[in-house]
Protein backbone atom coordinates (compact mmCIF):
# COMPACT_ATOMS: atom_id res chain seq x y z
CA UNK A 1 0.00 0.00 0.00
CA UNK A 2 1.54 3.11 -1.32
CA UNK A 3 0.06 6.56 -0.24
CA UNK A 4 0.63 10.06 -2.03
CA UNK A 5 -0.46 13.56 -1.08
CA UNK A 6 -1.34 16.44 -3.69
CA UNK A 7 1.21 18.96 -3.54
CA UNK A 8 -1.75 21.47 -2.58
CA UNK A 9 -2.42 18.93 0.47
CA UNK A 10 -5.97 19.09 -1.23
CA UNK A 11 -5.82 14.96 -2.21
CA UNK A 12 -4.59 11.75 -1.12
CA UNK A 13 -4.26 8.94 -2.95
CA UNK A 14 -4.04 5.11 -1.75
CA UNK A 15 -2.80 2.84 -4.37
CA UNK A 16 -3.12 -0.97 -3.39
CA UNK A 17 -0.69 -1.82 -6.69
CA UNK A 18 -3.51 -3.16 -8.37
CA UNK A 19 -4.44 -0.94 -10.31
CA UNK A 20 -7.09 0.30 -8.26
CA UNK A 21 -5.81 3.98 -6.96
CA UNK A 22 -8.17 5.66 -4.77
CA UNK A 23 -8.09 9.56 -4.24
CA UNK A 24 -9.51 11.13 -0.88
CA UNK A 25 -10.46 14.65 -0.31
CA UNK A 26 -8.45 16.12 2.63
CA UNK A 27 -12.01 17.62 3.71
CA UNK A 28 -13.89 13.95 3.23
CA UNK A 29 -11.10 11.86 5.75
CA UNK A 30 -10.97 14.82 8.10
CA UNK A 31 -14.73 14.54 8.54
CA UNK A 32 -14.45 10.63 8.50
CA UNK A 33 -12.39 10.83 11.68
CA UNK A 34 -12.51 8.17 14.15
CA UNK A 35 -11.08 9.81 16.59
CA UNK A 36 -12.42 10.66 20.45
CA UNK A 37 -12.92 14.52 19.46
CA UNK A 38 -14.84 13.70 16.41
CA UNK A 39 -17.15 10.56 17.24
CA UNK A 40 -18.29 9.41 20.63
CA UNK A 41 -16.71 6.23 21.38
CA UNK A 42 -19.96 4.27 22.35
CA UNK A 43 -22.48 5.06 20.12
CA UNK A 44 -20.33 6.24 16.81
CA UNK A 45 -22.00 9.69 16.75
CA UNK A 46 -20.38 12.66 15.30
CA UNK A 47 -19.31 15.13 17.78
CA UNK A 48 -18.97 17.57 15.84
CA UNK A 49 -20.64 19.76 12.80
CA UNK A 50 -18.94 20.79 9.39
CA UNK A 51 -18.49 24.41 10.97
CA UNK A 52 -16.14 23.36 13.03
CA UNK A 53 -13.97 22.30 10.52
CA UNK A 54 -11.76 24.52 8.80
CA UNK A 55 -12.95 24.95 5.00
CA UNK A 56 -9.01 25.41 4.36
CA UNK A 57 -8.44 21.99 5.50
CA UNK A 58 -5.69 20.16 3.82
CA UNK A 59 -3.15 17.47 4.90
CA UNK A 60 0.21 17.84 5.95
CA UNK A 61 1.71 14.52 6.37
CA UNK A 62 0.81 10.92 5.56
CA UNK A 63 2.38 7.58 6.45
CA UNK A 64 1.13 3.74 6.18
CA UNK A 65 1.75 1.22 8.74
CA UNK A 66 0.18 -1.96 7.95
CA UNK A 67 -3.28 -1.71 7.98
CA UNK A 68 -3.04 1.72 9.73
CA UNK A 69 -2.91 5.36 7.67
CA UNK A 70 -2.20 8.12 9.58
CA UNK A 71 -2.81 11.75 8.28
CA UNK A 72 -1.66 15.07 9.25
CA UNK A 73 -4.33 18.06 8.75
CA UNK A 74 -3.40 21.88 9.35
CA UNK A 75 -4.11 24.34 10.21
CA UNK A 76 -5.96 22.87 12.93
CA UNK A 77 -2.28 20.56 13.67
CA UNK A 78 -4.14 17.25 14.09
CA UNK A 79 -3.27 14.11 13.47
CA UNK A 80 -5.45 10.98 12.63
CA UNK A 81 -5.34 7.52 12.23
CA UNK A 82 -7.78 5.36 9.96
CA UNK A 83 -8.26 1.54 8.95
CA UNK A 84 -7.15 1.24 5.64
CA UNK A 85 -9.58 -1.48 5.33
CA UNK A 86 -12.54 0.78 6.01
CA UNK A 87 -11.14 3.34 3.63
CA UNK A 88 -11.25 0.88 0.97
CA UNK A 89 -14.66 -0.05 1.94
CA UNK A 90 -15.70 4.03 1.77
CA UNK A 91 -13.88 4.90 -1.25
CA UNK A 92 -16.00 7.07 -3.72
CA UNK A 93 -13.22 7.26 -6.30
CA UNK A 94 -14.95 5.12 -8.99
CA UNK A 95 -17.06 4.78 -11.95
CA UNK A 96 -20.49 6.63 -11.56
CA UNK A 97 -23.76 4.88 -11.70
CA UNK A 98 -24.82 3.27 -15.08
CA UNK A 99 -28.03 4.11 -16.82
CA UNK A 100 -31.13 5.56 -15.31
CA UNK A 101 -32.79 2.77 -13.15
CA UNK A 102 -29.79 0.92 -11.83
CA UNK A 103 -30.28 -0.79 -9.11
CA UNK A 104 -27.65 -1.93 -6.17
CA UNK A 105 -25.68 -5.13 -5.63
CA UNK A 106 -27.61 -6.67 -2.99
CA UNK A 107 -31.07 -6.52 -5.74
CA UNK A 108 -31.73 -9.31 -7.82
CA UNK A 109 -34.66 -8.25 -9.91
CA UNK A 110 -36.58 -11.77 -11.35
CA UNK A 111 -39.72 -12.79 -13.64
CA UNK A 112 -41.26 -15.75 -13.54
CA UNK A 113 -38.07 -18.41 -14.15
CA UNK A 114 -37.69 -17.79 -10.03
CA UNK A 115 -41.14 -19.69 -9.81
CA UNK A 116 -39.04 -22.60 -8.99
CA UNK A 117 -37.55 -20.86 -6.59
CA UNK A 118 -38.94 -19.01 -4.27
CA UNK A 119 -37.07 -18.06 -1.36
CA UNK A 120 -38.72 -19.80 1.89
CA UNK A 121 -37.90 -19.86 5.41
CA UNK A 122 -39.03 -21.70 8.30
CA UNK A 123 -40.92 -19.85 10.97
CA UNK A 124 -39.24 -22.37 13.86
CA UNK A 125 -35.92 -21.72 12.62
CA UNK A 126 -35.98 -17.88 11.72
CA UNK A 127 -37.67 -17.48 15.63
CA UNK A 128 -34.37 -19.12 17.13
CA UNK A 129 -31.92 -19.13 14.78
CA UNK A 130 -30.22 -16.02 13.96
CA UNK A 131 -28.49 -17.44 10.94
CA UNK A 132 -31.68 -18.60 9.88
CA UNK A 133 -32.91 -15.22 10.21
CA UNK A 134 -30.45 -13.80 8.58
CA UNK A 135 -30.58 -16.08 5.40
CA UNK A 136 -34.18 -15.95 5.40
CA UNK A 137 -34.24 -11.63 5.38
CA UNK A 138 -30.98 -11.72 3.18
CA UNK A 139 -33.53 -13.18 0.80
CA UNK A 140 -36.36 -11.12 1.20
CA UNK A 141 -34.08 -7.25 0.24
CA UNK A 142 -32.97 -9.26 -2.92
CA UNK A 143 -36.21 -10.13 -4.17
CA UNK A 144 -38.52 -8.53 -2.25
CA UNK A 145 -40.52 -10.71 -0.95
CA UNK A 146 -40.39 -14.53 0.30
CA UNK A 147 -42.61 -17.00 1.58
CA UNK A 148 -42.26 -18.49 5.68
CA UNK A 149 -43.38 -21.51 6.35
CA UNK A 150 -45.15 -23.43 9.99
CA UNK A 151 -46.11 -20.57 11.61
CA UNK A 152 -48.83 -21.29 14.04
CA UNK A 153 -52.38 -21.25 12.73
CA UNK A 154 -54.22 -18.36 15.25
CA UNK A 155 -55.36 -14.58 14.61
CA UNK A 156 -52.71 -12.27 15.22
CA UNK A 157 -49.79 -14.71 14.20
CA UNK A 158 -48.44 -12.24 11.80
CA UNK A 159 -47.36 -9.66 14.61
CA UNK A 160 -45.26 -12.27 15.69
CA UNK A 161 -43.25 -12.66 12.51
CA UNK A 162 -43.27 -9.09 11.96
CA UNK A 163 -41.91 -8.92 15.38
CA UNK A 164 -38.81 -11.70 14.13
CA UNK A 165 -37.25 -8.03 12.26
CA UNK A 166 -39.18 -5.07 13.50
CA UNK A 167 -42.29 -2.63 13.94
CA UNK A 168 -45.93 -2.74 12.23
CA UNK A 169 -47.14 0.27 10.95
CA UNK A 170 -50.65 0.80 12.26
CA UNK A 171 -52.87 2.52 9.56
CA UNK A 172 -56.88 3.52 9.39
CA UNK A 173 -56.87 -0.46 8.93
CA UNK A 174 -55.60 -1.30 12.39
CA UNK A 175 -52.38 -2.70 13.42
CA UNK A 176 -53.65 -5.59 11.10
CA UNK A 177 -56.29 -6.25 9.07
CA UNK A 178 -58.41 -9.06 7.81
CA UNK A 179 -58.68 -10.18 4.12
CA UNK A 180 -61.36 -12.88 4.50
CA UNK A 181 -63.14 -13.57 1.78
CA UNK A 182 -66.75 -16.83 1.77
CA UNK A 183 -66.79 -18.14 -1.61
CA UNK A 184 -70.52 -18.83 -2.74
CA UNK A 185 -70.58 -21.22 -5.71
CA UNK A 186 -73.96 -20.38 -6.78
CA UNK A 187 -73.06 -17.05 -7.32
CA UNK A 188 -70.90 -16.55 -10.40
CA UNK A 189 -70.03 -13.43 -9.59
CA UNK A 190 -67.78 -14.06 -7.20
CA UNK A 191 -66.17 -16.62 -9.27
CA UNK A 192 -62.48 -15.92 -11.26
CA UNK A 193 -62.23 -12.52 -9.44
CA UNK A 194 -59.03 -11.30 -9.50
CA UNK A 195 -57.14 -8.39 -8.83
CA UNK A 196 -54.40 -7.02 -10.73
CA UNK A 197 -50.96 -6.55 -9.30
CA UNK A 198 -50.38 -3.73 -7.28
CA UNK A 199 -48.66 -1.64 -4.88
CA UNK A 200 -50.82 -1.26 -1.67
CA UNK A 201 -51.45 2.30 -0.38
CA UNK A 202 -49.97 5.01 -2.98
CA UNK A 203 -52.08 7.40 -1.58
CA UNK A 204 -49.83 7.45 1.78
CA UNK A 205 -46.43 9.22 1.95
CA UNK A 206 -44.39 7.36 2.47
CA UNK A 207 -46.21 4.08 1.74
CA UNK A 208 -46.42 1.19 3.60
CA UNK A 209 -42.98 -0.21 3.09
CA UNK A 210 -43.36 -3.66 3.72
CA UNK A 211 -46.62 -6.16 4.33
CA UNK A 212 -47.01 -9.09 5.76
CA UNK A 213 -49.81 -11.61 4.30
CA UNK A 214 -50.88 -14.11 6.93
CA UNK A 215 -52.75 -17.27 6.07
CA UNK A 216 -55.65 -18.57 8.52
CA UNK A 217 -57.78 -20.82 6.24
CA UNK A 218 -57.74 -21.35 2.13
CA UNK A 219 -59.74 -23.91 1.24
CA UNK A 220 -60.96 -21.94 -1.77
CA UNK A 221 -59.65 -23.54 -5.16
CA UNK A 222 -57.85 -21.34 -6.82
CA UNK A 223 -56.86 -17.73 -4.74
CA UNK A 224 -53.19 -18.19 -5.61
CA UNK A 225 -50.65 -15.15 -4.76
CA UNK A 226 -48.87 -13.88 -6.98
CA UNK A 227 -45.80 -11.46 -7.33
CA UNK A 228 -44.52 -9.22 -9.87
CA UNK A 229 -41.34 -7.21 -9.76
CA UNK A 230 -41.55 -3.88 -9.94
CA UNK A 231 -37.90 -3.32 -10.80
CA UNK A 232 -37.48 -5.68 -13.41
CA UNK A 233 -41.26 -4.27 -14.90
CA UNK A 234 -39.46 -0.85 -14.58
CA UNK A 235 -36.59 -1.81 -16.27
CA UNK A 236 -38.05 -3.81 -19.03
CA UNK A 237 -40.12 -0.68 -20.10
CA UNK A 238 -36.69 1.29 -20.05
CA UNK A 239 -35.19 -1.41 -22.33
CA UNK A 240 -38.60 -1.18 -24.59
CA UNK A 241 -39.01 2.48 -24.83
CA UNK A 242 -36.81 4.58 -22.63
CA UNK A 243 -38.74 7.94 -23.42
CA UNK A 244 -42.15 6.39 -21.70
CA UNK A 245 -39.97 5.05 -18.68
CA UNK A 246 -38.37 8.92 -18.14
CA UNK A 247 -41.93 10.02 -18.56
CA UNK A 248 -43.06 7.74 -15.78
CA UNK A 249 -40.33 9.05 -13.34
CA UNK A 250 -40.02 12.59 -14.45
CA UNK A 251 -43.89 12.95 -14.00
CA UNK A 252 -45.86 12.83 -10.24
CA UNK A 253 -48.99 10.59 -10.50
CA UNK A 254 -52.04 11.91 -7.95
CA UNK A 255 -53.41 8.68 -5.33
CA UNK A 256 -56.05 8.70 -3.03
CA UNK A 257 -58.38 6.78 -1.19
CA UNK A 258 -61.74 8.44 0.65
CA UNK A 259 -63.33 5.40 1.19
CA UNK A 260 -63.72 5.74 4.92
CA UNK A 261 -65.62 8.03 6.88
CA UNK A 262 -62.82 10.90 8.29
CA UNK A 263 -60.33 9.51 6.20
CA UNK A 264 -58.80 11.37 2.97
CA UNK A 265 -55.38 10.43 2.37
CA UNK A 266 -53.41 11.89 -0.99
CA UNK A 267 -49.92 11.91 -2.02
CA UNK A 268 -48.33 13.13 -5.74
CA UNK A 269 -45.12 10.72 -6.51
CA UNK A 270 -43.88 9.70 -9.52
CA UNK A 271 -45.00 5.87 -10.70
CA UNK A 272 -41.41 5.22 -11.15
CA UNK A 273 -39.12 6.71 -8.64
CA UNK A 274 -35.64 7.30 -8.97
CA UNK A 275 -33.10 8.96 -6.47
CA UNK A 276 -31.53 11.89 -8.12
CA UNK A 277 -28.46 9.49 -9.24
CA UNK A 278 -30.60 7.03 -11.22
CA UNK A 279 -31.39 4.61 -8.95
CA UNK A 280 -34.24 2.50 -8.98
CA UNK A 281 -36.07 3.50 -5.32
CA UNK A 282 -39.86 3.16 -5.66
CA UNK A 283 -42.85 1.62 -7.68
CA UNK A 284 -46.05 2.88 -7.21
CA UNK A 285 -48.66 0.55 -9.44
CA UNK A 286 -52.45 0.48 -8.42
CA UNK A 287 -55.27 0.77 -10.28
CA UNK A 288 -57.67 0.88 -8.10
CA UNK A 289 -56.29 4.27 -6.00
CA UNK A 290 -54.97 6.10 -9.02
CA UNK A 291 -56.68 9.33 -8.73
CA UNK A 292 -57.28 12.28 -11.55
CA UNK A 293 -53.15 12.50 -12.98
CA UNK A 294 -52.99 16.48 -13.61
CA UNK A 295 -49.08 17.30 -13.30
CA UNK A 296 -47.99 16.14 -16.44
CA UNK A 297 -48.04 19.04 -19.00
CA UNK A 298 -50.85 18.71 -21.79
CA UNK A 299 -48.40 18.36 -24.40
CA UNK A 300 -46.99 15.09 -23.03
CA UNK A 301 -50.13 13.69 -21.74
CA UNK A 302 -50.87 11.38 -24.42
CA UNK A 303 -47.26 10.03 -24.68
CA UNK A 304 -47.53 9.51 -20.52
CA UNK A 305 -50.74 7.74 -20.62
CA UNK A 306 -49.36 5.44 -23.44
CA UNK A 307 -46.56 4.88 -21.22
CA UNK A 308 -48.63 4.08 -17.88
CA UNK A 309 -50.62 1.70 -20.33
CA UNK A 310 -47.64 -0.41 -21.42
CA UNK A 311 -46.18 -0.44 -17.85
CA UNK A 312 -49.28 -1.73 -16.85
CA UNK A 313 -49.43 -4.73 -20.14
CA UNK A 314 -45.69 -5.61 -18.77
CA UNK A 315 -46.88 -6.30 -15.10
CA UNK A 316 -50.19 -8.20 -16.56
CA UNK A 317 -47.67 -9.96 -18.50
CA UNK A 318 -47.25 -13.90 -17.37
CA UNK A 319 -43.58 -13.83 -18.06
CA UNK A 320 -43.31 -11.23 -15.38
CA UNK A 321 -45.39 -13.21 -12.36
CA UNK A 322 -44.64 -15.80 -10.13
CA UNK A 323 -47.43 -17.96 -8.39
CA UNK A 324 -47.59 -19.68 -4.88
CA UNK A 325 -50.48 -20.77 -2.57
CA UNK A 326 -50.52 -20.41 0.92
CA UNK A 327 -51.51 -22.94 3.31
CA UNK A 328 -52.82 -22.19 6.81
CA UNK A 329 -49.84 -20.97 8.99
CA UNK A 330 -47.60 -19.77 5.88
CA UNK A 331 -47.81 -16.19 4.96
CA UNK A 332 -45.92 -13.81 2.31
CA UNK A 333 -43.88 -10.65 3.24
CA UNK A 334 -43.12 -8.42 0.58
CA UNK A 335 -41.23 -4.93 -0.11
CA UNK A 336 -44.50 -2.77 -1.10
CA UNK A 337 -41.76 0.08 -2.09
CA UNK A 338 -40.98 -2.44 -5.26
CA UNK A 339 -42.84 -5.72 -5.75
CA UNK A 340 -46.63 -5.73 -6.79
CA UNK A 341 -48.96 -8.61 -5.68
CA UNK A 342 -52.29 -9.70 -6.39
CA UNK A 343 -55.09 -12.48 -5.70
CA UNK A 344 -55.77 -14.39 -8.62
CA UNK A 345 -59.09 -15.69 -9.01
CA UNK A 346 -60.79 -18.18 -7.27
CA UNK A 347 -63.85 -20.72 -7.68
CA UNK A 348 -65.64 -23.53 -5.74
CA UNK A 349 -66.73 -23.27 -2.34
CA UNK A 350 -64.31 -22.97 0.20
CA UNK A 351 -63.64 -19.94 2.69
CA UNK A 352 -60.26 -17.37 2.30
CA UNK A 353 -58.84 -16.02 5.26
CA UNK A 354 -55.74 -13.67 5.56
CA UNK A 355 -54.49 -11.44 7.35
CA UNK A 356 -52.71 -8.57 6.77
CA UNK A 357 -50.15 -5.93 8.68
CA UNK A 358 -47.02 -3.12 7.09
CA UNK A 359 -43.70 -3.76 9.07
CA UNK A 360 -41.64 -0.79 8.25
CA UNK A 361 -38.62 -2.11 5.48
CA UNK A 362 -36.22 0.25 7.77
CA UNK A 363 -36.33 -2.09 11.10
CA UNK A 364 -36.26 -5.00 8.57
CA UNK A 365 -33.17 -4.00 7.04
CA UNK A 366 -31.22 -2.41 10.41
CA UNK A 367 -32.03 -6.17 11.65
CA UNK A 368 -30.39 -8.00 8.60
CA UNK A 369 -27.53 -5.37 9.00
CA UNK A 370 -26.86 -5.98 12.34
CA UNK A 371 -26.98 -9.85 11.74
CA UNK A 372 -24.78 -9.76 9.06
CA UNK A 373 -22.12 -7.38 10.86
CA UNK A 374 -22.31 -10.45 13.60
CA UNK A 375 -22.17 -13.28 10.98
CA UNK A 376 -19.19 -15.27 11.40
CA UNK A 377 -20.08 -16.83 14.73
CA UNK A 378 -23.02 -18.30 13.77
CA UNK A 379 -21.54 -19.47 10.06
CA UNK A 380 -19.30 -20.99 12.43
CA UNK A 381 -21.09 -22.69 14.50
CA UNK A 382 -23.77 -23.70 11.67
FE1 LIG B 1 -52.95 -5.39 -1.72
Amino acid sequence: MAVQVSDDGHVLTLDDGDGAARRFHAIWLRDNAWDDATRAPGNGQRLIALRDIPPDTRITSAAVDGERLTVGFAPEGKTVAYDIDWLRSHAYDRAQPQARGWTGDTISTWDSGLMGAVPVGAFGAVRQDPAALRDWLAQVRRFGFGKLTGGPVEPGALLQVARLFGFVRETNYGVYFEVRTEVNPTNLAYTGLGLQAHTDNPYRDPVPTMQILYCLENSAEGGENMVVDGFRAAQRLRQENPAWFDLLTQYCARYEYAGEAGVCLRSRRPMIELAPDGELVAVRFNNRSTAAITDVPFDRMADYYAAYRRLGEIIDDTAMEVTFKLAPGECFIVDNTRVLHARKGYSGSGKRWLQGCYPDKDGMLSTLAALEQRAEPWTIAA
